[in-house]
């Protein structure tokens, strides 16, 4: 076995307030292609960048444009969570993990039996009215056509945090919270490129900070143990 999955190994068998921070390359191996990478889905032909497609001016100028791309893009059908989705849920089960704390808006984590996910950008299984702000049920906002509209008349939209939004102050605290707190802090598929989610990490205290993530990324040097591997192949093995 790697020695560096060996350590990360032990550092979770002596653990119990380990804390994951990950981002689109958890899923990839469910299916759901990344942002970044050479077949992420900023790297694909889209007739505007998906940057902006993904902003709130975007949204509000340009519905119908927006649910192309979403329906298109973000919703991947029959994905299931990977093995990483899996051993983080066991953790959690094992009274290891303390929270997940993910970039992700696909529900994957839920999914695997995860519960204290705190999901940073939203999820597109959850959908309100741009509006009055009554929720709906997100099933027509994924799979129907057109823009999907409230009683009111408002655009139903996803609760996703687009470009240009803030993110949600509660949900943050709590995560800077618990890497502050952290005795491991495992961070993993993610480029930390995107702020003010990547910058979290720098709260964490410890000396057991694992970066998990198949490329480079600016934090490398910053971490105590760097793991260029698939992140599902790690988790398989820790
Ligand atoms: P990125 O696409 O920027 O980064 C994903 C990282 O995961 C890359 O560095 C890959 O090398 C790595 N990766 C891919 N597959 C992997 C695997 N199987 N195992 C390990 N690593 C793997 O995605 P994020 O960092 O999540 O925001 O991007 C952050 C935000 O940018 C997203 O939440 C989204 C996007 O714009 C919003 O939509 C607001």
């Amino acid at each position: 076995m790697d020695s560096g999955i060996d350590r990360l190994k032990e550092w979770i068998a002596e653990s119990n307030n380990i804390v994951f921070f990950g981002g689109a390359g958890v899923s990839t191996e469910s299916g759901i292609p990344d942002f970044r990478s050479v077949d992420g889905l900023y790297n694909q032909k889209w007739k505007y960048p998906p940057e902006t497609i993904l902003s709130a001016s975007f949204f509000a100028r340009n519905p119908e444009e927006y649910y192309r791309f979403h329906r298109e893009k973000l919703v991947i059908e029959n994905v299931q969570p990977n093995r990483a989705h899996k051993r983080l849920a066991e953790l959690e089960a094992e009274g290891k993990l303390r929270a997940v704390i993910t970039q992700n808006i696909d529900g994957l984590h839920q999914a695997a039996g995860s519960k204290n996910v705190l999901e940073l950008h939203g999820s597109i299984l959850r959908a309100y009215c741009s509006r009055c702000r009554k929720p709906y049920p997100a099933e027509r906002m994924n799979h129907g056509e057109g823009v999907p509209r409230c009683d009111c008349g408002g655009v139903i939209r996803p609760d996703i945090v687009l470009y240009e939004e803030p993110l949600d102050q509660d949900i943050m605290s709590s995560a800077l919270h618990y890497i502050r707190h952290a005795d491991v802090l495992i961070v993993g598929g993610t480029s930390l490129n995107v702020y003010p989610a990547a910058g979290l990490i720098r709260y964490y205290r410890g000396t057991k900070l694992a970066l998990v993530n198949l490329s480079e990324t600016p934090y490398d040097g910053f971490a105590d143990l760097v793991i260029h591997e698939k992140i599902g192949e790690v988790f398989s093995q820790v």
